[in-house]
C-alpha cells in the first residue's frame, strides 16, 4: 500500500499526473468556456449525469478541478470546490445550508463582508444570525436556538487574534446535528485542518495565504463529497461565482510554496512579537503563538504554529495610530493579508469602520489597535521600519 505522503509533498503533486498531459511538468490551463461533444447522444448522457466529462466551464473545468482535488487532499476532505472570490465561497455555503426562518450562529467578529451578507440574508430572506464569543461550553450552548441551521466560525478571530476551540464547538454541534463551517483563511491549510476535528465545511479566501502573491481573488471550500456536489450543482452553478482557469492555475502555482512561505511568515512574526514586547510605546500584543497569549493553549491543540498576523495596541489614540502608519517607509498600508509584502492596517477606521463604535470596543477593537500582516522580507528590515515609526509617535 502506498504510504501516506507528507503535506509538503502532497501540495506539489496531488491532483495532477504529468503522464496524462504529454509529460507537461506544470498543469496546462484549459482556457475554454465550453467543451464540444462527439455526438448529440454524448451531450445527452453528460447532461443526464450518465457519463463523466466536461460540459461548460461554469459547471467544471479540468484546471479548476486540479486545484479542487489538491485543496481537498490538503484539508483531509473528500472533495473541494473553487469560487471566484472568498465571498462567493462564503455566500454559496451559507445560502446552501439555510432557508427562511433558520438561524446562523457565528463567532464574534466575522469578516466585514460576511457580516454584510448575514445582514442581507436577515433583511431579505428572514434568515437570522447572532454572535457568540464561543470561549466556553456555556457560551456556545446558550447561543444555540431550536432553528439554528449552522454554526459559522472564524478562528483566529480578526483582528483580536483570539482562538475558538474547534473540538469543543464540534462536540456541542454534533449532539444537536448542526453542521459546523470554519473560515480557515487566517491559518491556511498548512497551519490548521478543521476537518480533522470533525468540522463539516472549510472555507478559504484563497486570495490570502493560498495565492500568496497578492495577484488573485479566489475562494475555496472543502467537505464531504455529497455536500460539495450539492453546492456545485446549486449555489455555484446557478449563482455563478466561478473561478477562471487562469486564476486556478495561479493558485496551483502559489500553493506549491505555501509551507515554505508560512514557516517564514511565522518565524518573522515571532521575532516581531519579541521586539514589540520590549518597546515602550506598546500597550498590549495579540498573537496566538505567544506563550503569554490567552489563546496559546488552544493554538497548541489545533494549529501547527501561530501564523503571520499580529495585532497590537499602542500607548496612544487614533491620531497616534494613524501617524504610526504614515511614518512607515517599507511596510505598506493595506487591508489584505498573507502576501509577501508586510501590510499594516487600522481596523477601527478600515476593516471594522462599519461596526458601530460601541460594538467595536466590546470586541476589543479600540482606536489604538493596529493589525500587521507580517510578510516575507527580512524580519530585521520589517522591525527597523516599525521601530523607527513607533519612535516618532
Ligand atoms: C477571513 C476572511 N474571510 C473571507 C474573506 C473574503 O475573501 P475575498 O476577499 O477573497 O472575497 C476575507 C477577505 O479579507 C477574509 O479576511
Amino acid at each position: 500500500m502506498k504510504k501516506e505522503q507528507k503535506f509538503e509533498t502532497k501540495i506539489i503533486h496531488d491532483g495532477y499526473s504529468s503522464k496524462d498531459f504529454h509529460g507537461s511538468l506544470v498543469p496546462p490551463i484549459y482556457q475554454t468556456s465550453t467543451f464540444s461533444f462527439e455526438t448529440a447522444e454524448q451531450g445527452e448522457r453528460r447532461f443526464r449525469g450518465e457519463e463523466d466529462g466536461y460540459i461548460y466551464t461554469r459547471l467544471g473545468n479540468p484546471t479548476v478541478k486540479m486545484l479542487e482535488d489538491r485543496i481537498a487532499s490538503l484539508e483531509n476532505a473528500e472533495a473541494g470546490l473553487a469560487f471566484g472570490s472568498g465571498m462567493a465561497a462564503v455566500s454559496a455555503v451559507l445560502i446552501s445550508l439555510t432557508k427562511s426562518n433558520d438561524h446562523i450562529l457565528c463567532s464574534q467578529g466575522v469578516y466585514g463582508c460576511t457580516f454584510g451578507l448575514l445582514q442581507m440574508m436577515q433583511e431579505k430572506y428572514g434568515i437570522s444570525h447572532s454572535f457568540s464569543m464561543m470561549q466556553t461550553r456555556e457560551q456556545i450552548e446558550e447561543a444555540i436556538k431550536p432553528e439554528t441551521a449552522c454554526i459559522y466560525v472564524e478562528t483566529p478571530i480578526n483582528p483580536t487574534m483570539l482562538l475558538i476551540d474547534l473540538q469543543l464547538v464540534v462536540e456541542i454541534a454534533k449532539e444537536r446535528n448542526i453542521p459546523v463551517v470554519v473560515d480557515n483563511t487566517f491559518s491556511s491549510p498548512y497551519l490548521q485542518n478543521p476537518i480533522d476535528f470533525g468540522c463539516d465545511i472549510v472555507v478559504h479566501s484563497a486570495t490570502k495565504y493560498i495565492g500568496g502573491h497578492g495577484d488573485v481573488i479566489a475562494g475555496l471550500i472543502v467537505g464531504k463529497a455529497d455536500t460539495i456536489k450539492n453546492i456545485a450543482m446549486t449555489t455555484l452553478k446557478d449563482i455563478g461565482g466561478v473561478l477562471s482557469p487562469f486564476d486556478a492555475w495561479l493558485l496551483i502555482r502559489g500553493l506549491k510554496t505555501l509551507p515554505v512561505r508560512m514557516d517564514r511568515h511565522c518565524d518573522n512574526a515571532e521575532k516581531i512579537v519579541d521586539e514589540l514586547k520590549k518597546h515602550s510605546k506598546i500597550e498590549s500584543i495579540y498573537y496566538p503563538g505567544d506563550e503569554e497569549s490567552p489563546a496559546f493553549d488552544v493554538m497548541k491543540k489545533q494549529m501547527r504554529r501561530g501564523g503571520g498576523l499580529i495585532s497590537f495596541k499602542i500607548k496612544g489614540n487614533k491620531e497616534e495610530a494613524q501617524r504610526l502608519l504614515n511614518e512607515l517607509q517599507l511596510i505598506k498600508i493595506a487591508v489584505s493579508l498573507g502576501d509577501a509584502e508586510t501590510l499594516i492596517q487600522h481596523p477601527a477606521t478600515m476593516t471594522h469602520a462599519v461596526v458601530p463604535k460601541e460594538s467595536r470596543e466590546q470586541m476589543g477593537i479600540t482606536d489604538n489597535l493596529i493589525r500587521l500582516s507580517v510578510g516575507l522580507e527580512s524580519w530585521e528590515d520589517i522591525w527597523n521600519d516599525l521601530n523607527q515609526a513607533l519612535n516618532q509617535i
